[in-house]
């Protein structure tokens, strides 16, 4: 992942990269922390597995050549039988484990050593085509079926993804070059899947080269993302970070997203089968999250929120080199809502706007859409912002027929360009109304100042605040090796 430059040449960059060295050394010089796969390892969630097993004792061979589809499968179907005896982990060992789609189950967690690699198969043989999603009707490459996603979960409850820093990468290139070229018949699939499912945790690994999203979440709730770094380069088509769609209480935290579409982009459906599933996306906090995304947002809301999107809280955001800090996309047909949307403190550098929102996006599944679902965008509000070398302060464009009301935006210092300064057009504003307080540069007239102060941001807790990880031991992991299959 690249560091900006001011990050390379501050001193918490430098005193943490010393401190990584030196922890390093001292890992090294104690044998026992050198062998963890050996002598076991550790693992962070709400509650421990009471089974372990390796997908070695299921015929998995890490060679990066030999596919493991059927070990992958084998082992989730094997580990599904202790759901209600405590749940099981299936760890992935060093080596490069190439595989097809599959599935996971309940009660389970998948762990990968920092040197294991989930390397996704080139062989679209591998990638079965499963129905769209209910609430987009069509896919979204394509019309009609998709792709499965590369590892899925359906209808799953406490399921963890988790490793020492492993790494899934999805071989992405065919699919954007097929992509680009108009040679796919099907919508491309996600790296990470999950659908239908409640306690969903994925952390502490590297997402790399997704053929499309990276982190899917739907129709889910009590979802964790935490300590994920994702690449995938600037320019890969739709590679986005972190997708919640329909989904409730989800946590996204400490994540570093460098790749070719949004970081985050919460969603809820597309136009009339959007409106017809209807489930929104709500309480959904974002913290602590570093994005490079030159063509699109660090957080996009939309544009396919026809369920809703409602109640999310963004807090200490940095990124460089983005085209939009925080975007919201919709369009007439879209029908849904956007609103109570808190941010808080953020870190930018280099960005073509700040505040973003557009109500003409288009883009709909097929031409059934209704011209009259208008979506409702209201009670936006954002604080503590600082950036440098902006293009456009804030384009806000509402719908005439369903104006975007009750915008607040505070405490904001944006540094245009030099390019920008002369041209002394730093926001464009139609169709919305709210107030702001100490914004630099002045805003358009239809956000005037307020003099209230601060916008709001919630200072309530969210019931997925409160989930809390704890150190999971599996130092008896090798008895699996003389006991076969698992202990
Ligand atoms: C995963 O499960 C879904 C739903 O049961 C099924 O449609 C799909 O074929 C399964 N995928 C794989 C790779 O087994
Ligand atoms: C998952 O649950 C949804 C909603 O209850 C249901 O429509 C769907 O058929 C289920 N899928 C599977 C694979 O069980
Ligand atoms: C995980 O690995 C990635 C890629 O090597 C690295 O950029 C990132 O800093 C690592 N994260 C942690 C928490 O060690
Ligand atoms: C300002 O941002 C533009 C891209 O928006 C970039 O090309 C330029 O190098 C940046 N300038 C500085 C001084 O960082
Ligand atoms: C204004 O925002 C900056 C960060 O951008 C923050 O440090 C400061 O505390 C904020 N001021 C108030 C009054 O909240
Ligand atoms: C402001 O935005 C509107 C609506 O998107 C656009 O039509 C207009 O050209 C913009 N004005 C300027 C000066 O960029």
């Amino acid at each position: 992942m690249a560091s900006s430059p001011s990050q390379i040449t501050s001193p918490v960059w430098l005193l943490t990269r010393v401190l990584i060295l030196v922890s390093a050394f001292f890992a090294g010089i104690d044998g026992r922390k050198t062998k963890l796969s050996d002598e076991g390892f550790t693992y962070f969630q709400p509650r421990c597995r009471t089974h372990v097993a390796s997908l070695t004792d299921f015929g998995g061979v890490g060679d990066g050549v030999t596919s493991n589809t059927n070990a992958f499968q084998a082992a989730v179907s094997h580990l599904s039988q202790f759901a209600s005896d405590g749940g099981a982990l299936l760890y992935v060992p060093p080596g490069k484990w190439l595989t097809g789609c599959f599935n996971i189950t309940s009660f389970f967690t998948l762990y990968l050593n920092k040197d294991a690699v989930i390397l996704a198969s080139q062989d679209m043989n591998e990638w079965p085509i499963i129905p769209p999603l209910p609430s987009y009707g069509v896919g979204r490459d394509t019309p009609g079926p998709r792709y499965s996603s590369l590892i899925s979960g359906f209808n799953l409850t406490d399921v963890v993804i988790t490793g020492d820093n492993g790494t899934i990468d999805g071989q992405g290139q065919m699919w954007w070059q097929k992509f680009r070229q108009g040679a796919l018949k099907h919508t491309r699939g996600y790296l990470i899947e999950i659908l239908f499912s409640d306690q969903v945790i994925i952390s502490s690994l590297t997402l790399i080269n997704s053929p499309s999203w990276n982190v899917h979440p739907v129709y889910s709730s009590n979802v964790i993302v935490k300590g994920i770094t994702i690449s995938a380069p600037v320019t890969s088509p739709n590679t986005d970070g972190i997708n919640p769609d329909s989904c409730t209480h989800v946590r996204i935290e400490d994540c570093n997203i460098v790749s070719g579409d949004d970081c985050i982009a919460i969603k809820s459906g597309w136009d009339e089968y959007g409106i017809a599933f209807g489930m929104p996306s709500q309480h959904i906090i974002i913290r602590r999250l570093f994005c490079v995304s030159p063509f699109s947002a660090v957080i996009a809301l939309g544009s396919e929120m026809s369920g809703g999107i409602q109640d999310v809280r963004a807090q200490d955001i940095q990124a460089v080199n983005s085209e939009a800090a925080v975007r919201i996309k919709t369009s007439p047909g879209r029908g849904g809502f956007v609103k109570d949307i808190y941010v808080k403190g953020m870190n930018l550098e280099n960005m073509k706007w700040v505040f973003t929102m557009t109500g003409s996006y288009g883009s709909h599944p097929d031409n059934k859409w209704d011209p009259n679902a208008f979506p409702v965008v209201s009670g936006i509000n954002y604080r503590d912002v600082i950036s440098e070398n902006v293009t456009i302060a804030g384009k806000l464009e509402g719908i005439p027929k369903a104006p975007f009301g009750d915008i607040c935006i505070s405490n904001v210092t944006i540094g245009m360009s030099p390019k920008s300064k002369k041209k002394k057009l730093p926001w464009n504003c139609t169709y919305v109304s709210g107030t702001s307080s100490g914004v630099t540069p002045t805003p358009c007239s239809l956000l005037p100042e307020s003099g209230y102060g601060d916008c709001p941001f919630p200072t309530d807790r969210d019931p997925i605040d409160d989930v809390e990880f704890q150190a999971c031991s599996s130092a008896s992991y090798r008895h699996s090796h003389t006991h076969p299959l698992i202990y």
